[in-house]
């Protein structure tokens, strides 16, 4: 099958397609190659390999010769090539090819060209020109003229020449057994001059020429035709529903991996949705978590700040407690110091003697009648007040008394007289 889409390959690159069937030019379906070339260059090795792979592709292949492909040609063959009894001038033979070759297009090459066959001639019109124009001397375009009007204008799509050195082929020809006949049996010019007439009808239309070097061997020329072929000929029934299974497998193919991969994609497609989704749920619990642990701190650090609030307004209201009550210590300790140092002045000028001591002994007397102790806060103001009642006696007495410095008792807890200028 590779073969057969090479081939096909080969034909539409060489622009086959334009060529095909019923195309410009084209009076035939079918395809006619000529095998041409000296005596002994191997056409007919050649032709019937070509012959061969052809079939095996699927083609019709009608394998023909000129002289003598048909019965007609067959006489004329016998009459060109062996017959003894005739001398042949050079344009009775060129006219006896032409009356075979005009024989075998009408009864065997048009009709197959007709049915769509592949045509495979061994010598056709280029023998006639290279032989009795080439060899014999006639007119190229007589000869050729001639051919025509024998084929009816009918030409081979390819001409394979084989080329090949007259003296190797006539060595190749001595080696086979059986006589060389007329032609064969001309000289090495002859021989030299057919060659040469044929490379020169090649070199004036390569495009209709294959030229191949007879002396390679028979394999590499099949080769060589086969590529030629392969770029000529159409492809076959066969080769074309090969092909256009093969187009309709690969087109399927193509679907199938589109189709897959269009899957694939979708496939990543999801996944990757699936995994947004999945990171963007991670990142609102993370925000959740961290926003539940913040109002967490917030409110252990309001519930610290109102417990640290509360401490301090009890620090404070225990200070302010304890300011007040030092305050009221202070007050009532200023109290009892005010009222010791009255006490202890009291004492102190109750010790001191006095005119009045009677009375103030008897005081005293009372107070030794006393329990030991300073005497009630009550009394010794009672006491302080009767005494300075006394006093306030006494100062009367006083003032009869010769001038003397009063006690510094009298004078302290007395205001002092005014002089008799001031009073
Ligand atoms: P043939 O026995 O067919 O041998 P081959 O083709 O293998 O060489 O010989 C045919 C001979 O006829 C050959 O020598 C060439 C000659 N010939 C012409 O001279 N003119 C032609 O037009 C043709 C067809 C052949």
């Amino acid at each position: 099958m590779v073969g057969k889409l090479r081939a096909l390959r080969s034909w539409r690159a060489a622009g086959g397609s334009e060529r095909a069937e019923g195309g410009p030019g084209r009076p035939h379906p079918g395809w006619f190659i000529a095998m041409e070339g000296g005596d002994g260059a191997g056409k007919s090795t050649q032709l019937a390999a070509v012959a061969d792979w052809l079939r095996g592709r699927g083609y019709a292949v009608v394998t023909t010769r000129e002289p003598g492909a048909t019965p007609l040609g067959s006489v004329l063959r016998n009459l060109v090539l062996h017959a003894e009894e005739h001398k042949l001038g050079a344009r009775a033979e060129a006219l006896l090819f032409a009356a075979d070759r005009a024989d075998h297009m009408e009864t065997v090459v048009r009709p197959a060209l007709e049915r769509g066959a592949v045509v495979l001639t061994d010598r056709h019109v280029d023998s006639s020109v290279a032989y009795q124009s080439g060899g014999r001397g006639l007119a190229a375009d007589e000869v050729a003229a001639l051919s025509t009007f024998a084929t009816e204008g009918v030409r081979p799509d390819l001409v394979v020449l084989l080329d090949l050195d007259p003296a190797v082929a006539r060595a190749r020809r001595e080696e086979r057994t059986g006589e060389a006949d007329k032609l064969e049996a001309e000289t090495a010019e002859f021989h030299e001059r057919v060659r040469a007439t044929f490379l020169a009808r090649a070199k004036a239309e390569p495009e209709r020429y294959l030229v191949l070097d007879a002396n390679q061997a028979p394999r590499i020329l099949t080769g060589a035709i086969q590529d030629r072929l392969d770029q000529l000929l159409p492809p076959t029934a066969e080769e074309v529903a090969t092909a256009a299974r093969r187009a309709a497998e690969i087109e399927a193919a193509v679907a199938r991996e589109q189709e897959f991969r269009a899957a694939q994609a979708e496939a990543e497609r999801a996944r990757r949705e699936a995994e947004e989704q999945a990171s963007r749920v991670q990142q609102e619990r993370e925000l959740a978590e961290r926003q539940a642990a913040e109002q967490e701190r917030l409110r252990q650090a309001k519930e610290r700040a109102d417990a640290s609030e509360a401490a301090e307004r009890a620090r404070a209201e225990r200070e302010w407690a304890d300011a007040t009550r030092l305050s009221e210590d202070d007050k009532r300790e200023a109290e009892r110091q005010a009222r010791e140092r009255r006490a202890e002045a009291e004492r102190e000028r109750l010790k001191s003697p006095t005119p009045k001591s009677g009375r103030l002994e008897g005081s005293a007397a009372e107070q030794s009648e006393r329990p030991e102790g300073p005497a009630p806060e009550s009394e010794q103001l009672e006491s302080a007040a009767r005494e300075s009642g006394r006093l306030e006696g006494s100062t009367a007495e006083q003032s009869e008394r010769p001038e003397s410095p009063a006690p510094e008792s009298e004078r302290l807890d007395s205001p002092a007289p005014q002089s008799e200028e001031e009073s």
